[in-house]
């Protein structure tokens, strides 16, 4: 099977995890992000610094890659992301317009300009758990992420899996700002992921709800 994978927001978090866990298993792996590629990434990961919810620039990126591996089954991993937390007078309008870009655009212009380009992909979308869950600070992110779920699962509507394998992922909290003991490993995560993107069954994992074994 082809093994090429694009990662946003590859820059941090559980994105550089992912990053670097794909490319130590053999795959090519192309990661995006806004900041300069981290110290820390492994060597054989691409990284590209590309504002994925910026259309022009995503279409742009799709086509070089089709140019570039020709046709074979990609998959996309949609991590882009980032919490910003607040009450509604707390947070200003550019925050709930930063929240709309970096999660909802970026899944929809990443998945459009790779199915325009791609016969068949597999898509993993990292949603959140708090997509189901409001909080009294999480209004912006919640809903930017609930936006997005709402996408992912048209999607999944509008196309075959045989063609595109669309997975919507739904974690509740990963320690991926440092030391927690309640919240999930993001290499357990991103090891999860880089099983259903090499598994070769006759099923598909389409939404998952993931949570820690510890409260
Ligand atoms: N951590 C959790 O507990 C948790 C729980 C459930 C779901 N999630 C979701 O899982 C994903 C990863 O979480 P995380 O904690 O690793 O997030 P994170 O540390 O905040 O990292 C998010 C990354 O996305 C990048 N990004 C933001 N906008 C972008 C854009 N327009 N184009 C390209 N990259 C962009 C950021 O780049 P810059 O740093 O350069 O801005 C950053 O590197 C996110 O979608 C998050 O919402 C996280």
């Amino acid at each position: 099977m082809d093994k090429t994978v694009v990662v946003t927001g590859s820059g941090q978090g559980l994105g550089l995890v992912l990053a670097n866990t794909f490319a130590s298993n053999g795959w090519k792996v192309i990661g995006t992000g806004l900041k300069p590629r981290p110290e820390n990434m492994d060597q054989g990961v691409r990284y590209v610094e590309l504002d994925s919810s910026n259309p022009d620039a995503t279409i742009n990126f799709w086509r070089q890659l089709k140019d570039e591996i020709g046709e074979q089954t990609v998959s996309l991993i949609n991590n882009a992301g980032g919490y910003i937390g607040g009450g509604l007078l707390e947070l200003q309008p550019e925050d709930y317009i930063k929240q709309i870009n970096s999660i909802y655009l970026t899944g929809v212009y990443m998945s459009r300009g790779l199915i325009a380009n791609f016969n068949k992909a597999r898509l993993f979308n990292m949603i959140s758990a708090s997509a189901m869950k409001p909080l009294k600070d999480n209004g912006a992110y919640g809903a930017a992420k609930t936006a997005a779920a709402h996408f992912f699962n048209s999607l999944q509507q509008q196309y075959p899996p045989e063609q595109y394998q669309i997975t919507n992922l739904y974690p509740d909290k990963m320690a991926t700002h440092g030391e927690d003991n309640t919240a999930m490993s993001p290499k357990d995560i991103a090891e999860f992921i880089l099983s259903l993107a090499e598994s070769e069954t006759s099923f598909y994992l389409k939404d998952a709800y993931i949570y820690s074994l510890k409260k």
